[in-house]
């Protein structure tokens, strides 16, 4: 991707020299130990990294955190002008300069114990400075390219073994950019050969058969359209609007009397739990499979007992298609290396977790046995599928899959755009972060909460983020990156969604 390769020597004050073209300021005022003023002489960004000599430690990576443009313009010289008057302006550029340290002999990160001398230069970091100090890797064979580190030509690449070991999640507003790079990441799945099982409630990723189209960016992110059709797999239980998709049948046999009431509206459980489970004893006792409408005709012979509510509930879910005589195998739906949507589109949200939680659930049991390939599971409105208040039907397995997953290959994508509104314990078992954009209170302090190294000063930063640019945390990145996410090879499916 880039020149520089991961061969390259450690960072030693012999081996980086500074060119005075690069230098972009210098320190003045009063000087701290965790950061710095430094006066521009030349444009910077915030955000961009920058590289200061210190007298003990070497070259010391830092960021731009704040940049000011002051002026001698008072408010009387400013109605000078709106008078029409001439006034000359004078200004100078104040940058802050936060320190994020550098590497000591045995590689770990320390930050100088003594402040910077005022009049030193600053300059702009270089390359190997930044990929060193803040542990990116370089490598595409086992690297997800997500996109440029915001301000420098730099990929930046995601270890994907630690993404699949360690749980993902991606937060943002509706709008923010989640889907987008979500199907980024799963882009760069594919080309690794990982197998995806993608929870589409919106049916945004058919897309991913289809090749995106060029795009014009001032930005060399080296990325070329195509398409992964002979990649991903669809099914769906609904292939009246789904047409693409191969249909996704269940058997009824498999389910419980508990979880046939679980599809319907009927609250109280137990007074329908009995009769349902007799006449489900009895079906079943025939040896042969069942329809919705065979329990339903059970039911009615009953002229007794008071069912009438039950087989009006039973009557909504026979419309409902989902099950079959012959369900869809577990190994039809998951092969290696390939990416299966389960398009969700036009499915009643109750249906949705029940499809969601057996197909998760037995995907877990199949990866303890090794029977289905170590695998990431992307749970796109993951809010809808493991809330923080309620229980649905697939809540549990996502907290079992949340803690014990990882043990055996499975990863998780969890992707909301109402972070306060997902299981916690699911999502604070997420070690890795792609934070977009995020406005309402309550997400922002949700996220704050649930991941490691993220301070409540970086609310302001995710508040003010603009589309398609995130913060990227954890892995094997030992801080929180800004990135430019890449444009997608295949199309991005967001945009439909909206007109429906
Ligand atoms: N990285 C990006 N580059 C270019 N456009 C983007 C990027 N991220 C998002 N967008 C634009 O923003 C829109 C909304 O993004 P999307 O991922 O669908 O939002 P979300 O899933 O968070 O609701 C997309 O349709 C796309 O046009
Ligand atoms: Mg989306």
């Amino acid at each position: 991707m880039n020149g520089s390769s991961g061969d390259y020597a450690p960072i030693t004050l012999k081996n980086i020299t500074q060119n005075n073209s690069d230098q972009v300021g210098i320190i003045y005022g009063d000087v701290g130990t965790t950061e710095f003023k430094c006066s521009a002489t030349s444009s910077l960004e915030k955000n961009e990294y920058v590289q200061i000599h210190h007298e003990v430690c070497g070259f010391v990576l830092g960021q731009v955190d704040g940049i000011e443009r002051r002026t001698n313009l008072s408010i009387e010289k400013a109605q000078q002008m709106s008078n029409g008057d001439e006034v000359d302006i004078e200004e100078t550029i104040s940058a802050i300069i936060s320190i994020i340290g550098y590497r000591d002999g045995r590689g770990l990160l320390q930050v100088p114990r003594t402040p910077f001398r005022a009049g030193e230069p600053v300059y702009r970091a270089d390359e190997r400075l930044i990929r060193d100090i803040i542990g990116l890797q370089d490598d595409i064979k086992t690297g997800a390219y997500i996109g440029l580190l915001s301000g420098h030509d730099i990929p930046v690449f995601m270890d994907i073994n630690s993404i699949v070991q360690k749980h993902l999640s991606v937060l943002a507003k509706t709008g923010g950019g989640k889907s987008y790079v979500v199907g980024v990441l799963i882009e760069e799945f594919m080309k690794h050969n990982i197998t995806v099982l993608i929870l589409d409630p919106h049916g945004e990723f058919s897309a991913l058969k289809k090749r995106g189209k060029d795009v014009t960016s001032t930005r060399k992110f080296g990325v070329h359209p195509r398409s992964y059709r002979d990649k991903v797999m669809e099914f769906s239980p609904d292939t009246n609007i789904n047409k693409d998709a191969v249909p996704l049948k269940f058997t009824l046999r498999n389910l419980d009397p508990r979880e046939i009431l679980s599809l319907t509206n009927i609250r109280n459980v137990r007074t329908y739990l009995v009769m349902l489970r007799k006449t489900l004893d009895y079906l079943k006792s025939s040896g042969r499979d069942y329809t919705i409408q065979d329990i339903i005709d059970v039911l009615e012979a009953d002229k007794e007992t008071p069912n009438g509510v039950l087989v009006d509930e039973l009557e909504y879910l026979k419309e409902v298609d989902i099950f079959a005589s012959k369900g869809t195998k577990m190994n039809e739906l998951i092969v290696k290396g390939k990416t299966t949507i389960i398009n969700l589109r036009g499915t009643p949200p109750d249906i949705q977790q029940l499809i969601v939680n057996r197909i998760t659930t037995a995907l877990f049991e199949l990866r303890k046995t090794n029977a289905v390939p170590p695998m990431m599971l992307v749970v796109e409105e993951a809010h809808n599928f493991c809330p923080q208040q309620g229980q649905v039907a697939s809540s549990k397995i996502f907290k079992t899959i949340a803690s014990e997953g990882r043990k055996f290959g499975l990863g998780l994508l969890i992707v909301t755009q109402r972070a306060a509104k997902v299981d916690k314990n699911v999502l604070s078992q997420c070690n890795t972060q792609i934070i977009l954009k995020v406005t309402n209170p309550n997400d922002l302090k949700a996220i704050i909460a649930s991941v490691e190294g993220l301070t409540s000063g970086m609310s302001d930063e995710i508040q003010r983020l603009p589309i398609g640019v995130a913060i990227v945390m954890g892995g094997k990145i030992s801080m929180p990156l800004i990135v430019e996410i890449r444009p997608r090879e295949t199309m991005h499916g967001g945009e439909s969604v909206k007109i429906l």
